[in-house]
């Protein structure tokens, strides 16, 4: 059982941020001894949502307010302020304290109060990536844009490595005096350490100490000392830099997606544990100091909506014009396994690029194999001596192989435990003659060893046989680029329906997220070669926090571009104009499902294509009256949507789970009934022309197997721009479904013009 640990800490090194989950989980076990925790048995961390229309006039704060609600219910007025960790603005209405349980059964009794929730933890979930996402110089989104200039983007994040080239602001124009945010010092990082790209910096840990208050581990200021948040924020934003490669694995110019936008970040994803109630004061100061796009490459999984911090900060952030781009997780390929599946955010899956990391291993014969690999160490200086042990799991056998290159084929997907064993023998190094999907998730090796197919593993094979002293040696770092098939859904990437709302379909897009090349923290090491540990200046991680702040950067073109754009629109834009075939002509890839065609569950409308998002012709534009029509209709009671809204001055008179998104979802998987009874589902969806003034749409449905689908009128014939003109979508089918997923298309085609505006189908048997 003790390999089987290994194994997924084979996965988490090679998947970086599950590094902190891991890290994460270890450091719990360790600390979650009576002795350290600060908080006793009784008392807790939470976070309270408060209803600001009933504070009585005499506070001049509600920060005041919140005070006394807490001295009223506190026996010793002393130490009342101290239980106070943060008053939220904008995320929320209401403050998080340090509370006993009966404290807590007071403050449920005080004026005002509306819910709460205990404090929990967060899972965290580029050198060509924006060559592959069609970014030129020349047109498209960059020029248009002016490369994302002035748009701010905020990150809430590990916080970031400021000396990085990444955020050099050379050339850049003066941060936009609607900026409200401030370069917070601290240990190791100094406030003038902030420029004109790098805007903003602030840590918020007061979660974190209320649980590890004599916590050691983490740097007490907005340092990175992980690399996970320099490497987002410089995905989204950084600055051109010259001759960057990761041991001359992708080496040329790296550049963040809207190279001219600004970031911000937040740090509030420690080491040791992502706490609500910092993330929720991150985000509360990012909309108070005034971003436009957020980016948030983490999660909670299975909260409901009004449980979910993510969604409720997301949704104060919707309303004031900021567009929220999340990750889906990292729990794929199985359904259901999502989180963010929010419909107020984007959701993002990761892709993989055209860009394989590859070696060579040459024969004693001279012959030559090619094969998968990242490792940053050397190439072999000689022919070493090389052994075939099919299997490798005998360890005492492969102890003995000293100075040898062993031959592993894997024969039923055990590749992680032949990796582990390999690793511990100590051997000079290792051919791994696989057809796994996973080769993604361990190609960032700590030895040297390559991946080869069973195609060219056969050449290996060949020539062992056929020599008495077989012998290779190892050549790294050759970057392949223009790879096929591409784009691909990683097989980590977690899949829908959403559990927290299933009526809108997710994720919503695919973006760059699997061995994405970006700037990282020097000091975080990026590889443990024989306990010699590696240090860079950029690193190649992958996951779909790695997708996310790729569509931030992407939305921040478009925000540039269209300043007047709704986060909807933006989302809109993103979605309807996403692109369903590869490099070869056939529909993407799923690396999780044996390379079946991707399905909108996996990867939404498709991969995001910025420039032709910058043109959509129609959008699907929702305002926060849709969203709170459709928390009325999940039933939610009043509480729960004041939790969420924030305020009392919403009514439920038009409840409905039809949102106006630009995707479909109907669900055939009522199992109660037997009978041949047929089921209609309708949806309603409003579009509006942001293209031409006189334009024609016509509809073009792909058929869904064994179901009647209608669209009518079939015709949308606009005379203004932003005129809006509505259709229904009707699916008929069985009551139950006999396939689990069926999918088609909806694509308005405009008539003797360009655009086309792509929005799936998905019919399921799935649970809703
Ligand atoms: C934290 O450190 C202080 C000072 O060293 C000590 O008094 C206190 O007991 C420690 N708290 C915990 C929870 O270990
Ligand atoms: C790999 O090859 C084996 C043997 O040919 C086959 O049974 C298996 O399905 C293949 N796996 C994948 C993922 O293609
Ligand atoms: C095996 O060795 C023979 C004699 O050296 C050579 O002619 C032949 O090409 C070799 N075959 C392979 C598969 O290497
Ligand atoms: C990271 O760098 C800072 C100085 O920039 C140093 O003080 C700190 O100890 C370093 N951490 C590690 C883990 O090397
Ligand atoms: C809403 O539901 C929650 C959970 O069942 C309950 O605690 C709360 O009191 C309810 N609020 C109202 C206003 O009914
Ligand atoms: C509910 O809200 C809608 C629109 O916001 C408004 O037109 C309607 O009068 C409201 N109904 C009630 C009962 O307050
Ligand atoms: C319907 O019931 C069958 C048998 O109990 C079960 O296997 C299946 O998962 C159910 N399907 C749905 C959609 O609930
Ligand atoms: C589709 O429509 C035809 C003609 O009205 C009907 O006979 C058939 O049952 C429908 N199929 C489904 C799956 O509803």
């Amino acid at each position: 059982m003790i390999k089987r640990d290994w194994k997924s800490h084979f996965i988490a090194k090679n998947m970086e941020i599950q590094i902190s989950i891991l890290c994460l989980f270890l450091c719990i076990l360790c600390l979650t001894t009576p002795q350290l925790m600060f908080i006793s048995a009784e008392s807790d961390t939470y976070i309270i949502h408060m209803d600001l229309s009933v504070m009585p006039k005499a506070f001049s704060t509600h920060q005041n307010w919140y005070l006394a609600t807490l001295a009223t219910i506190s026996g010793r007025d002393a130490v009342f302020s101290r239980k106070l960790l943060y008053s939220y603005t904008n995320s929320i209405n209401g403050f998080s304290a340090v509370l006993s349980l009966s404290e807590l059964e007071a403050i449920k009794n005080s004026k005002g109060y509306v819910s709460y929730t205990k404090d929990s933890i967060l899972k965290v979930d580029t050198t060509h990536s924006y060559q592959f996402l069609g970014l030129d110089s020349n047109q498209g989104a960059w020029p248009v844009s002016n490369y994302g200039q002035d748009v701010i983007i905020g990150l809430v994040d590990t916080g970031v490595w400021p000396e990085s080239r990444s955020f050099s602001d050379d050339g850049m124009s003066d941060v936009p005096s609607r900026w409200r945010g401030e370069c917070e010092g601290g240990e190791l990082f100094d406030s003038s350490l902030c420029n004109k790209k790098l805007i903003g910096a602030r840590y918020f840990n007061k979660g974190l100490l209320a649980k590890y208050p004599n916590s050691t581990f983490s740097t007490n200021s907005a340092r990175d000392t992980e690399g996970h948040g320099t490497h987002t924020s410089s995905t989204a934003a950084g600055s051109r830099v010259k001759g960057a490669s990761y041991f001359g694995y992708a080496p040329g110019t790296a550049t963040g997606v809207a190279p001219n936008s600004r970031v911000a970040i937040y740090k509030a994803l420690w080491e040791i544990g992502i706490y609500v109630s910092d993330i929720l004061a991150a985000i509360d100061q990012a909309i108070a100091d005034g971003v436009d796009v957020l980016s948030l490459s983490f999660g909670i999984d299975g909260k409901a909506l009004y449980e979910d911090p993510v969604a409720i900060a997301a949704f104060a952030a919707m309303e004031k014009g900021i567009f929220v781009s999340t990750s889906a997780g990292n729990n794929g390929p199985e359904h259901a396994t999502l989180h963010n599946g929010t419909p107020w955010v984007l959701t993002v899956a990761a892709a993989a690029i055209d860009r394989e990391l590859r070696g060579t291993v040459t024969l004693g014969s001279g012959v030559s194999a090619s094969g998968s690999s990242l490792y940053p160490g050397k190439d072999s200086s000689r022919f070493i001596g090389i052994v075939l042990m099919s299997g490798c799991d005998d360890e005492e056998s492969l102890k003995k192989l000293v100075h040898k290159i062993v031959v592993c084929v894997d024969y039923s997907d055990l590749l992680g435990e032949q990796i582990y064993n390999v690793r511990y023998s100590k051997l000079a190094g290792g051919i791994f003659i696989t057809n796994s999907t996973l080769v993604d998730l361990y190609v960032k090796i700590q030895f040297p060893a390559l991946f080869v197919s069973l195609e060219e593993g056969q050449k290996i094979l060949d020539y062992i046989k056929n020599d008495s002293n077989p012998e290779a040696r190892f050549t790294f770092g050759e970057t392949h680029l223009g790879t096929k098939p591409a784009p691909k859904l990683a097989g980590y990437s977690s899949r829908g329906p959403s559990q927290s709302c299933p009526f809108v379909l997710k994720p919503d897009v695919m973006a760059p997220g699997d061995m994405i090349f970006a700037s990282w923290s020097l000091n975080s090491s990026v590889a443990d070669l024989n306990s010699h540990q590696l240090f860079s200046a950029f690193n190649i991680v992958s996951g779909t926090s790695m997708a996310c702040p790729h569509a931030a950067g992407v939305a921040a073109l478009l925000k540039g571009a269209h300043p007047e754009w709704s986060p909807a629109a933006i989302r809109s834009a993103m979605m309807t104009t996403a692109y369903i075939s590869d490099n070869t002509g056939n529909p993407i890839k799923d690396m999780g499902s044996k390379n079946q065609p991707a399905t909108p569950l996996a990867m939404g409308t498709g991969h995001i294509d910025p420039n032709n998002a910058l043109d959509p012709g129609l959008i699907y534009d929702a305002t926060a009256t849709d969203y709170i029509n459709l928390l009325c209709a999940l039933n939610f009671n009043s509480s729960q949507i004041k939790t969420i809204t924030r305020s009392s001055s919403y009514n439920c008179s038009f409840r409905s789970l039809d949102l106006n998104y630009p995707s479909f979802i109907a669900y055939f998987n009522d199992n109660n009934t037997k009978s041949k009874v047929q089921k209609v589902q309708e949806f309603h969806r409003t579009v509006t022309n942001i293209g031409d003034e006189n334009s024609v749409y016509i509809a073009n449905l792909t058929p869904l197997d064994g179901l009647n689908v209608s669209v009518s009128p079939s015709r949308l014939e606009f005379t203004r721009k932003f005129e809006k003109k509505s259709y229904k979508l009707s699916i008929e089918g069985p009551k139950l479904m006999k396939e689990s997923l069926v999918f088609g298309s909806l694509t308005w085609i405009q008539s003797g013009g360009h655009r086309e505006v792509r929005s799936p189908i998905v019919a399921t048997s799935l649970s809703s």
